[in-house]
């Protein structure tokens, strides 16, 4: 069983997630953080040929883990849940997350994480490409100023460096090369139930979308 959110960047759609989650008692599969830690593995190796490089992918050991509130990844051992939230990071995901073969990597990984348990998931392609039946599909959005901002109060407690025009400008960036893509690019699903969270506070957007799991889903 599973349910979708997808959306642009800082829409709000993993927290909302992992909320709903904890309130169904069911699972939250952060997508984004699968390309974020073969980013972090690609920038830490010694740079082969990109495609040539997620092709092997295959030989990490990659696990992913919800629990305790937090969606937990690890390769080869080694737990990667806090080093792949930098902007070192962020700056290079979404050129990553363009290759066709990484693509493959991160999607057979999450087809057979859920074939175990009822998750709640989200990303920018798992309505249209990942998961073309699943049982719900949410698209979230939010204008870019209030996305970049809470984005960038997020950020702060762990770097007082940043500023909210950096924030905007990553934001901006990663939109563009999601939507532009060539190989699934964020796209709203046809049949997905838009969420727009502007002017929303975080416990309206969540009941709302509890109410309509609820109606819809048979979560038992
Ligand atoms: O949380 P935020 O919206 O900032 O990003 P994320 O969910 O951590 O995803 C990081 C990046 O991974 C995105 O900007 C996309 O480039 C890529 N991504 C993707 O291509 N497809 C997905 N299903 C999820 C993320």
């Amino acid at each position: 069983m599973i349910i979708v959110i997808d959306g642009p960047a800082g829409s709000g759609k993993s927290s909302t997630a992992k909320a709903i989650a904890n309130r169904l008692g069911i699972k939250f599969l952060d997508s984004g953080a699968l390309y974020r830690a073969i980013t972090y593995l690609w920038l830490e190796s010694d740079k082969p040929g990109k495609a040539e490089f997620f092709e092997n992918l295959s030989n990490v050991r990659l696990q992913a883990d919800y629990r305790d509130q937090t969606f937990y990844v690890q390769a080869d051992g080694k737990n990667l849940t806090d080093k792949i939230r930098t902007k070192y990071v962020a700056d290079h995901v979404s050129e990553i997350a363009s290759y066709k073969t990484a693509r493959r990597f991160v999607n057979e990984f999450m087809r057979n994480l859920v074939k175990e348990d009822t998750y709640i998931a989200d990303g920018r392609d798992l309505g249209t490409a990942v998961f073309p039946d699943a049982d719900l599909k949410f698209y979230m959005d939010a204008s870019l100023k209030e996305r970049a901002k809470r984005r960038f109060l997020e950020m702060k407690a762990s770097d007082e460096s940043i500023t909210l025009e950096d924030v905007m400008e990553n934001l901006r960036s990663r939109d563009e090369k999601d939507q532009n893509r060539e190989n699934d690019p964020l796209k709203k699903a046809d049949d997905a139930i838009v969420i727009d969270t502007t002017g929303k506070s975080f416990e309206e957007q969540v009941q709302e979308m509890v109410s309509i799991i609820k109606e819809n889903v048979n979560l038992n």
